[in-house]
């Protein structure tokens, strides 16, 4: 079976997707049966690659060309950004293609439309490279535990975040080397505020907290912090506790309150399997009622690894269309379940208090936490040296978020302490 596939961005992962079909056809075709072709492309910049092989394929610099060219199959979306994408892939599948796309926040802001209107044409919608890159974390949700009730998800799902992190951590560097790091390297957005602020993250928990729980989320209700304000003392400190700092996106199952979806810093106890990941590899971890915990790793961002993922829905796409069989829609229900507001979830909580170092400070702050429900489970005061402020570090058992904002305030409004509390959500 021939597929021909027309590719709508030529960039990092474009260029991925076009070198592993180079590189592997013959592979795919001896396992598979299916010969895949890249028989056309459209990007606005083809100019500026002139080195760009373009033997056997038809260049646009307009998407929507792909759109009306009978010789496609499949669009595979790489564009970027929503507005464009979101006319490009509703346009192919009203023109009775299939669309494969790797764009996170067109599915996390438009998803509801394109999986409806996936349904509605029966054409398939492949969106593995989405979340995770090369790790196929949306088929192991959708087919091999659609047995099991999915109770939790944490996802170190941000590859920028999780090398600037582990690049601070272990080697000393300062937050902006070490983003121009993962910038040079091909992991950061064209935009990578997108990245350090947790707005890429809140896209994939968005997605994967959609899949799980059968219902639809509004990324307005996602709470997001990013990785911006996290300082090298906390890292540091937070080492000495026991714990590592990384970004992780969570999406927790609440019953009858909704399911929870954010993203935040969170410090992960040294021995938890998330703390081993490093660098810009990605993993998901899944709490399920029926095979208990489990937890997926690998390469979340670059071009071979999310090319991977591109051509793993590809050839999905292929088997179904050479068996005459549709993919089975996203979601069976459009039943909308609420989002458990922020302030009522609950923590574990790090706190990195900058106070001058006199008598009943310590009382002081710590009435304020009881006086709020929170219970301390350990401490570090750290000697003044030349500084005027001491740094005093506490972390918290479980508390109620809202309780916690509250302490915070009345913490910060004490004339003693000198700056802002840091805090930081612990697993
Ligand atoms: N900028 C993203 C990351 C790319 O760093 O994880 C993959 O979505």
């Amino acid at each position: 079976m021939d597929i021909r596939i027309g590719i709508a961005g030529l960039g990092t992962i474009g260029s991925g997707v076009v070198e592993l079909i180079r590189e592997n056809a013959l592979v795919i075709r001896e396992k598979t049966g299916v010969s895949l072709s890249v028989v056309a492309i459209a990007e606005p910049a083809i100019d500026s690659r002139p080195d760009f092989d373009r033997t056997g394929i038809r260049i646009y610099k307009d998407g929507m060309d792909l759109v009306s060219d009978p010789a496609v199959d499949i669009l595979v979306e790489l564009v970027g950004g929503v507005v464009f994408p979101k006319k490009l892939v509703l346009a192919a599948l009203e023109n009775g293609k299939h669309v494969v796309t790797a764009n996170k926040a067109l599915l996390a802001k438009e998803g509801q439309e394109i999986y409806q209107t996936a349904a509605r044409k029966q054409l398939a919608l492949g969106i593995e490279a989405s979340v995770a890159g090369g790790i196929p974390v949306i088929k192991t949700i959708r087919e091999a535990l659609v047995g099991n009730r999915i109770l939790e998800i944490r996802g170190i799902i941000n590859g920028t975040c999780n090398y600037i992190l582990t690049r601070m951590a272990e080697h000393g560097l300062s937050f902006a080397a070490a983003l121009a790091e993962a910038q040079a390297r091909g992991f950061a957005e064209a935009d990578p505020t997108l990245d350090i602020t947790g707005g890429d993250a809140a896209h994939k928990i968005a997605i994967l907290a959609a899949l799980a729980f059968n219902t639809p989320v509004d990324m307005a209700d996602v709470h997001v912090e990013g990785i911006d304000r996290i300082d090298t003392n906390d890292i540091r400190y937070a080492r000495e506790l026991g714990y590592v700092v990384k970004l992780i996106g969570i999406a927790r199952e609440r019953g009858d309150a909704g399911i929870e979806a954010r993203v935040h810093p969170t410090l992960v106890p040294v021995d938890d399997q998330l703390a081993s990941i490093r660098n810009e590899f990605n993993a998901v971890f899944l709490r399920c009622d029926f095979l208990g915990d489990g937890m997926l790793t690998g390469k979340g961002a670059g071009s071979r690894p999310t090319a991977s993922a591109v051509v793993g829905d590809i050839v999905d796409i292929a088997l179904a269309m050479r068996d005459h069989n549709t993919m089975p829609p996203f979601f069976s229900s459009a039943r909308k379940r609420p989002l458990v507001p922020f302030g009522r979830t609950e923590n574990r909580y790090y706190m990195h208090f900058s106070t001058v170092d006199k008598p009943g400070i310590m009382s002081r702050i710590t009435g304020i936490l009881g006086e709020n429900n929170i219970s301390i489970a350990s401490m570090i005061q750290k000697e003044a040296g030349s500084e005027e402020a001491v740094p005093v570090v506490m972390i918290s058992h479980t508390a109620v978020e809202e309780n916690m904002a509250r302490a915070i305030a009345a913490i910060d409004a004490l004339p003693e302490v000198r700056k802002p509390t840091v805090v930081i959500r612990a697993l």
